[in-house]
């Protein structure tokens, strides 16, 4: 079992920013990471898609005899983990619960921000979190569709990313906030703009907070890889493995190999 892959899937790329999380605090772990390009932005979908969509990719990778199944998506693990547990006989975590934890551990005035896409807000699944484990906190939200294609679009800097970010920042620059939760895989490529606009607050990123989460879950259940060289990563795709390799790329600073174009179920 301790040999077998950690499987992480999100809706495209952006959780891509999990992976280089994990690989880089777990190198010998193999990675099978799946991009679920073709039905790309779950941010703007029902709940009731994002779970359908969320179990295909749970399902594919489970075939793959991933030892544990990492939801780097934000909008699915707002969403879906707790079908998603139900339904895996393996550990299964997503990004919310480690990105809150951070967040409560860094304010200090009990008064946090939370961005994210459409469909992670409107869930309030961060703000439910939060209220559970300190109902004191004073928490605001924002969704924050556009920086996902710029993201995308590589543009993390410059006058149309500050002008993009002040939108929607604007709201928290005078709440009193001094802690702003990341809440979106795409949002840490984003970091320096944001934390320019938003000087002197603290910026928690998920990814760090769910590489800890996997290395936790997987040394309480004696599933760390022991082998002592690096780990495999393969990627799929249902859609455009060539834009997922160029954009991918930017996220990971590194040249991906190992990518395969697949159909999921829901696809065929
Ligand atoms: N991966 C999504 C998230 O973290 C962002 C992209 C999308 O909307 O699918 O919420």
């Amino acid at each position: 079992m301790q040999q077998k892959p950690i499987g992480i899937f999100d809706s495209g790329v952006g959780g891509l920013t999990v992976l280089k999380e994990i690989a880089k605090l777990l190198p010998n772990e193999d990675l099978i990471y799946l991009g679920d390009t073709a039905r790309v932005p779950y941010g703007i979908r029902s709940a009731e898609t994002v779970v359908k969509y969320s179990i295909e990719c749970a399902a594919f990778l489970f075939r793959k005899q991933i030892k544990m199944l990492v939801i780097a998506c934000n909008t699915s693990s707002s969403l879906s983990l707790e079908v998603l547990k139900k339904r895996l006989p393996i550990p299964v975590i997503g990004v919310i619960e480690p990105g809150v934890r951070a967040a409560l551990k860094t304010t200090k005035n009990e008064k946090i921000g939370i961005i994210g896409t459409e469909a992670t807000i409107q869930s309030e699944a961060y703000t439910k979190k939060i209220k559970s484990l300190n109902p004191k906190i004073v928490v605001i939200s924002k969704a924050c569709p556009l920086f996902v294609p710029l993201v995308e679009e590589g543009i993390l800097e410059g006058i149309i990313t500050d002008l993009v970010v002040e939108r929607y920042l604007k709201d928290f620059k005078n709440s009193g906030i001094d802690t702003l939760i990341l809440g979106c895989t795409h949002y840490p490529l984003l970091k320096r703009a944001i934390q320019k606009y938003m000087d002197g607050i603290k910026l928690v990123d998920s990814a760090e907070e769910i590489a800890q989460e996997t290395k936790l879950i997987l040394s309480n259940n004696g599933l760390i890889n022991t082998k002592s060289d690096s780990g495999s990563q393969i990627f799929y795709v249902t859609d455009a493995p060539d834009r997922f390799k160029k954009i991918g790329e930017i996220f990971l600073n590194h040249e991906i190999k190992n990518i395969f174009k697949i159909l999921l179920e829901g696809e065929k």
